[in-house]
């Protein structure tokens, strides 16, 4: 009954527009005009500084996708250091110029409303990737790897495998990083991961011996691997002068390298620590049980869902999402992949559609 009451109404809705000859973008969602647009078309992608290698690949997978799908394309990157008002200004830029599409990987989701309401009021469609733009409703789409089950992943990554590690502790000693504040997706994977640990840490199965337990007490600005190497320094000083460290949770494999490099310097590199994107520099010490485990986000994967999005928005229709997300002011179509955990024992496996990380397995 249901299905057919709904039917009725959008078959009702959609002969309404055709009378009046609207366009049938909606207010609501945004999520696309109907009448879509002419190949050759100008696509605009902005993206970050390049703070993980997922960064440094998007941008040549973008230019050649976004070509090969027909359209014209304006790759920028935020440089290192005006990063915000780099991002402001190319979008701007992308909006004077036409563009169709503006994807966009935010430095920091929360201070681009401006651009992207003028890009809207301009008719193109926003399409936030890989890292959600926050507080406005001027986003389209969100198109991502699930970033609240890769740190539910990487908690339980961490619990695991400090069980593995030391079977004849009860209690593990460990300490926790998160990634840099601006990036929306900074606190979803501490929460993730958090709504493993937590548990544990109130049961006393883990002792976060800092005391740092907060998102603003253990975030590391701009994903810097030097903030994390500091920050790692000071809390073993502080607090592992004659207690053992047993795990650390990092967010991604830049900071877990520069974690494990504070901890080798400091004489305690035999500890479980997390991470994030599969890097090339992370593959080797995963193999050889430096770092416990990865996470892999396919980058072609991504840039290949946001091409096909704009492929359909081209066409006139709306892009396929798979559920939505909250910005704080809207719920925004999203389309969501796996990411999937990679420890030694299944990385050949994971990276088998990959000959350059699959290579990296057999060293
Ligand atoms: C990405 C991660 C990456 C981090 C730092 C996040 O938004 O999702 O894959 O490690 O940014 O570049």
């Amino acid at each position: 009954m249901r299905k057919i009451a709904l039917t009725t109404t959008a078959v009702a809705a959609v002969a309404l527009l055709a009378l009046s000859g609207c366009s049938s973008r909606s207010a609501d969602t945004g999520s696309g005009d109907a009448s879509g647009f002419e190949k050759g078309s100008l696509i605009g992608v902005a993206l970050p500084d390049k703070t993980s290698e997922n960064w440094v690949l998007a941008g040549d997978l973008f230019t050649s996708a976004i070509e090969d799908a027909g359209f014209k394309a304006d790759v920028q990157y935020a440089g290192q250091s005006t990063p915000v008002p780099d991002q402001q200004s190319q979008i701007s830029s992308m909006t004077t110029k036409g563009a169709k599409v503006i994807i966009i990987g935010a430095k920091d989701g929360g201070q681009l409303g401006t651009q992207v309401k003028d890009a809207k009021a301009a008719g193109a469609t926003v399409i936030a990737y890989d890292r959600l733009l926050t507080d406005t409703k001027d986003v389209d789409y969100y198109v991502a790897f699930d970033n609240y089950k890769v740190g539910e992943l990487q908690g339980q990554a961490l619990l695991d495998g400090l069980k593995a590690k030391f079977p004849d502790k009860s209690t593990y000693n460990i300490e926790l990083f998160a990634g840099d504040p601006g990036d929306a997706n900074a606190p979803t994977f501490f929460d993730g991961a958090m709504s493993v640990l937590k548990p544990e840490i109130e049961k006393g199965t883990l002792k976060v011996v800092s005391g740092q337990t907060e998102f603003k007490q253990v975030s590391t600005k701009d994903w810097l691997a030097q903030n994390a190497q500091n920050r790692m320094d000071t809390l073993i000083q502080g607090n592992y002068a004659s207690t053992d460290l047993d795990g650390v949770l990092s967010p991604n494999d830049t900071l877990a390298r520069a974690i494990l490099q504070s901890v080798s310097s400091a004489g305690k590199p035999d500890i479980v620590v997390t991470g994030q994107d599969s890097e090339e520099a992370s593959i080797p010490l995963i193999m050889s049980g430096k770092q416990y485990m990865t996470i892999y986000k396919d980058t072609r994967e991504l840039v290949k869902k946001a091409i096909d999005m704009t492929t359909q928005l081209s066409e006139g229709g709306k892009a396929d999402t798979t559920t939505t997300t909250d910005n704080g002011v809207k719920k925004v179509p999203t389309y969501y992949l796996d990411p999937v955990i990679v420890t030694k024992d299944n990385a050949a496996e994971a990276y088998k559609n990959n000959p350059d990380l699959e290579a990296l397995t057999k060293q």
